[in-house]
């Protein structure tokens, strides 16, 4: 038998079939699997196959609805999609408590993207940045004659900026191109941009310019967030210490600050892919924002008030678009935005920027209380429990006495379905 290899020549090329068959046979893919991998759910295969290369069949996630959001005085729904149990349930329950006092307020710096020109060769770095800085509207004439429609609409190359900085390979000078990039995520025009006026700057500096590219630090592009939560809706003003305390930790310790931002990431990017949003760049631009002091920290700042009160804050970057790329291909994306109501990507960023805020309070409430494995354990139990053969009048007793026992284990789990079908059948 010849030895296999994922050596292909023209595997972009052949029908998707064809790629299925030779992945079927790389990998012994029986009959049901190949028929399951075909199986489209609500994303054609010819929209699957013009949005990336390769394409042998798709893939469905959960797609659910956070529920109780009041976000700028209005109700929303949240659109998620993520494989992670207890994420929705514990944004709509946070949710909640942030209703009593108004809810979620948020506000946006605008849609701000930054191209970097990477420019090396340079003997007199400082002299040649102000070279650049001296043609700065010829540049951003330049860069605006690239997307006449986003000029249109109010946006395109609004400045220049150049910084010198030290490298292991000697002194390079960056050209910050600054763009308004509407409703878009920004990477397609800044891009673009920045390719047409690296020529011009090389012209201007006799340097080489070599990278052209949008930086996904967007800290022109902020989306913030903040809320009120009443002591009385979370147990009392102990609580909101044990919260606050928790939040501590966070600032104080970049190991915890980590997994405190991966919990408001938890919302955020549930909602990014439910929207087909670039959930890389966001990721990136929040670890590299949380990053910029020099000390990894926590993307959200959580306080007592005067009244005792929990108060919350969130800062971050957010490069969202309502336009171009997987938002206007894929189907479910339209209908999640259609959800959520929003006509800017910056109501988008914001309204991310609020799921992030909440979940990261959902988190810290469990964690500064009973633990995080409470809420984990139920979902678990309840799955045990059906698969045990837990019918629906005896599921949530099931699950209750597994959870109450400590003892989330199949083999308890039939022992008490068994028994507890058994008293159902006496009454
Ligand atoms: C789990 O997905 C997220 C948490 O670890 C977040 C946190 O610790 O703050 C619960």
């Amino acid at each position: 038998m010849s030895e296999k290899t994922s050596r292909i020549q023209g595997f972009y090329k052949l029908p998707l079939e064809e790629r299925l068959k030779i992945v079927a046979e790389f990998a012994e893919l029986t009959e049901d699997e190949i028929a399951l991998l075909k199986k489209v759910g609500n994303l054609e295969l010819p929209i699957a196959e013009r949005m990336i290369e390769n394409v042998v069949g798709t893939m469905a996630y959960p797609f659910a609805i956070a529920v109780n959001f009041l976000i700028n005085g209005k109700d929303k729904l949240i659109p998620m999609v993520i494989e992670e149990p207890s994420v929705v349930a514990a944004a709509s329950n946070a949710a909640k408590w942030a209703r009593a006092k108004g809810g979620i307020l948020t506000s946006s710096t605008g849609p701000t993207m930054i191209g970097q020109i990477q420019l090396t060769n340079v003997r007199d770095p400082w002299n040649v940045k102000l070279k650049i800085l001296e043609h700065k509207s010829e540049l951003i004439r330049i860069a605006n004659e690239q997307d006449p429609t986003l000029v249109s609409l109010g946006g395109g190359a609004k400045d220049i900026e150049v910084r010198v900085i030290d490298t292991p390979r000697g002194p390079m000078v960056i050209t910050h191109i600054i763009v308004d990039v509407r409703d878009a995520m920004g990477a397609n025009a800044v891009n673009t941009m920045a390719e047409a006026i690296a020529p011009y700057i090389e012209d201007i500096s006799g340097g080489r310019v070599l990278l052209r590219i949008i930086s996904n630090l967007a800290d022109r592009r902020l989306v913030r967030a903040r809320t009120i939560i009443d002591k009385n809706e979370i147990g009392g003003e102990d609580v909101v210490d044990r919260i606050v305390d928790a939040w501590a930790f966070a600032s104080a310790d970049p190991y915890r600050a980590a997994t405190h931002n991966k919990g408001i990431m938890n919302g955020i990017i549930a909602v990014a892919l439910a929207t087909a949003q670039d959930h890389r760049a966001i990721e990136a631009g929040a670890h590299a924002y949380a990053s910029r002091s020099g000390k990894y920290s926590p993307l959200t700042v959580w306080e007592k008030n005067s009244e005792g009160d929990l108060v919350g804050s969130l800062e971050m970057p957010m490069a969202v678009g309502l336009v171009g790329g997987a938002v206007k291909t894929h189907p479910i994306a339209r209908i999640a935005l259609k959800i959520l109501g929003v006509k800017t990507a910056d109501e988008l960023g914001e309204i991310m920027g609020a799921v992030g805020l909440i979940q990261n309070l959902a988190a810290l409430k469990a964690l500064a209380t009973e633990g995080i494995q409470r809420g984990h354990m139920k979902l678990h139990a309840r799955n045990i429990a059906i698969m045990a053969g837990a019918t629906p009048d005896i599921v949530d007793l099931a699950v209750e006495k597994m959870v109450q026992e400590g003892k989330v284990r199949f083999d308890r789990a039939k022992e008490i379905v068994e028994e507890l079908k058994r008293m159902k059948s006496k009454v």
